[in-house]
């Protein structure tokens, strides 16, 4: 059965990949002609921007310090789903935009597209592996959980949210906001603690972080962990609080942006070619199952 994303209050997106326009527009890709870039903005209908703007706002009311720690203590049990890798990109891929579902790329398509060009660069296999699975993290959705709390820029929790954090006014109805313990630069955390001391705003990049983490090597799992933390691998507005081991794990956090961002092309790669390097790249790093 699909999974199909009709929108409603809790989930204003037609699509839950619609925020990623709001991302090129904001950082277009150095290397796409300015041609280019306005035929997007014109694609980019009025329609979308409200919707993807009302996903922000609720976004940005509800992640507050206190929600992180519910849905951690509600998802790092991990007894939801045990599958291998496979067959939750198969549970992913059930999710279906009803909107669009020709032009847009599922999510396989999306991981392969982002994986094959880290391999075509000639990047260790750990990243391409890396590009193949960071977003299966999404599988949120499909537990049932909103939107705002799946996708979205992600930004630390219990200390000020930077100006630099998209649609930063919305964070005027977080109660973080208005809390003396949460609304300082440092709020509840040391100069320089370092993010894995960090509390970040919930989402696919800490839960699928948290599945991989015995798996993988480290500059892998900072990507995986901080891949939708803009406002820092782009803007790095929060810097004082990273340590040097974040400031040079960072480096792959930033290498990785633009496969992320801006390799999706219509030509959909051929998944049953490209099955048997992956399967056993896979199974080089990877259990055969693993808990969700
Ligand atoms: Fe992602
Ligand atoms: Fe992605």
């Amino acid at each position: 059965m699909a999974n199909s994303t009709k929108p409603n209050k809790n989930n204003p997106m037609n699509n839950i990949d619609d925020w990623e326009d709001n991302l090129i527009e904001r950082y277009p890709d150095p290397e796409t002609p300015a041609k280019e870039k306005e035929e997007f903005r014109n694609y980019v209908d009025s329609e979308r921007v409200d919707t993807v703007r009302e996903f922000y706002r609720i976004n940005h009311k509800y992640q507050t310090y206190d929600f992180v720690c519910k849905k951690e203590q509600e998802f790092l049990k991990f007894n939801r789903k045990e599958m291998s890798l496979w067959e939750a990109i198969d549970f992913l891929n059930t999710l279906v935009d009803d909107s669009d579902p020709d032009i847009d790329l599922d999510q396989l398509q999306h991981l392969l597209q982002t994986s094959e060009a880290i391999r075509a660069d000639g990047h260790p296999d750990w990243f391409v592996l890396t590009g193949f699975l960071h977003d299966v993290g999404k599988v949120l959705c499909l537990f049932g959980e909103p939107q705002w709390a799946v996708v979205g820029d992600t930004f630390p929790v219990g200390c000020q949210f930077s100006d630099k954090i998209v649609y930063p006014d919305f964070f005027d109805a977080n109660p973080d906001s208005t809390n003396p313990k949460y609304n300082t630069k440092y709020g509840i955390y040391e100069p320089n603690c370092g993010l894995d001391n960090v509390k970040m705003s919930w989402g696919h990049d800490e839960y699928l972080y948290q599945i991989m983490k015995d798996y993988l090597p480290e500059p892998a799992l900072y990507i995986i962990r901080y891949h939708s933390f803009y406002s820092q691998h782009r803007e790095g507005a929060y810097t004082h609080l990273m340590n040097d081991k974040d400031i040079e794990m960072f480096e792959w956090v930033k290498k990785f942006n633009p496969y992320d961002l801006y390799t999706k092309a219509p030509k959909k790669p051929n998944v049953a070619e490209l099955k048997p390097y992956y399967e056993a790249l896979v199974k080089k790093y990877l259990p055969d199952t693993l808990k969700f």
